[in-house]
């Protein structure tokens, strides 16, 4: 008899919440939600399961506080667990809390399912992945960070609505660590194939870079409670479903780099080709002097912050 695929979501805030919401309605698999708050995780995951009957998905959902059993041999782990951001903090005030959060959950996350395939989210995105890396001593490819995809998906969002067409015709690529210093490309970004420097104005680009560099900031402004979280869960449910349906897209993800583009011994987000056995492939494209002064910078603001958590 098969065996549905199994989820486990740790953190059942605004993202971990919303990422079981849609990893539930794409039926990808039964999810189990982790919190460390007293039935919070249980009656979501109870609400979302009276949702299926109108929606109808088959997926069983569990909630669970601090009790990792539940969560045994899951095939993937999103790990949303940590703080958000507030108004005026910036993602590395989180570094020193994130950190030690992200090393409790991965400690118990392995423990129970020693193949999962980790998709880090906590912020600072790119120094959690790291580590993630180091606390599970599973191999890079199996731990994987989520901030490309949502900060493509931004840049696309504002390249179709000025172009007025459909986001499906749209493509962008995003490099780089997931904070300000991020490198979005709108040379290798297209409208039906067609580089989008070719339809847009050079100011216009501009704006659209900026806009995406500071997406983040721009809703926890707006939002006044937290951060974004329809776009980051369905970000990281993108790369959950490349995964477990094996169906090999590239993403771009941050990956822990080994030499590619010039990085040693760091994540950083490039483009990701995500299947059955996680990271299967980092694709390196080619940069001008420009682009790769922009991501080396980039690298620097990660590895600073590495070097504060000492992973
Ligand atoms: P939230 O505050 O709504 O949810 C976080 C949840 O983590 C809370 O329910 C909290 O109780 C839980 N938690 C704290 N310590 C825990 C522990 N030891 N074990 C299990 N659960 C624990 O925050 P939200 O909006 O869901 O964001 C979650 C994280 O994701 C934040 O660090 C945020 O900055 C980050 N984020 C990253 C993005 C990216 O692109 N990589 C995008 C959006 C958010
Ligand atoms: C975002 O980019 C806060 O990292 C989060 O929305």
């Amino acid at each position: 008899m098969g065996r549905r695929n199994k989820i486990t979501v740790v953190g059942a805030g605004n993202v971990g919440a919303t990422a079981a919401h849609w990893l539930a309605s794409k039926e990808l698999g039964d999810v189990v939600l982790v919190d460390i708050m007293e039935g919070v995780p249980q009656g979501k995951a109870l609400d979302l399961a009276q949702a299926a009957p109108v929606e109808g998905f088959d997926a069983r959902m569990i909630g669970s506080t601090n009790d990792y059993q539940l969560t045994s041999n899951s095939d993937v782990v999103i790990i949303t667990a940590g703080l958000p951001r507030k108004p005026g903090m910036s993602r590395d005030d989180l570094l020193k809390t994130n950190s030690d959060i992200v090393s409790k959950v991965v400690e118990q996350v392995v423990r129970y399912s020693p193949d999962s395939i980790l998709i880090v989210v906590s912020n600072p995105l790119d120094a959690m992945c790291q580590v993630a890396l180091r606390r599970s001593g599973f191999p890079k490819h199996r731990v994987i960070g989520m901030a490309g995809v949502l900060d493509s998906a931004r840049m696309r969002c504002f390249l179709a609505e000025a172009l007025d067409v459909s986001v499906e015709n749209v493509t962008a690529f995003v490099l780089g660590g997931h904070g300000d210093t991020m490198v979005p490309l709108p040379r290798y970004s297209t409208c039906a194939g067609i580089p989008v420097t070719e339809l847009l104005s050079q100011d216009q680009i501009e704006a659209i870079v900026k806009r995406t560099a500071n997406g983040g900031a721009e809703i926890v402004k707006l939002l006044g409670f937290g951060s974004a979280y329809y776009a980051p869960s369905a970000a990281a449910v993108e790369m959950t479903e490349s995964i477990l349906k094996d169906k090999k897209k590239i993403l771009p993800c941050a990956a822990y780099l080994e030499g590619e583009y010039g990085i040693n011994g760091l994540y950083v987000g490039v483009p990701c080709k995500l299947g059955a056995r996680g990271l299967e492939q980092i694709i390196e494209i080619n940069l001008t002097s420009d682009e790769r002064i922009a991501l080396q910078k980039s690298a620097a603001a990660v590895q600073e912050l590495v070097n504060v958590l000492g992973v």
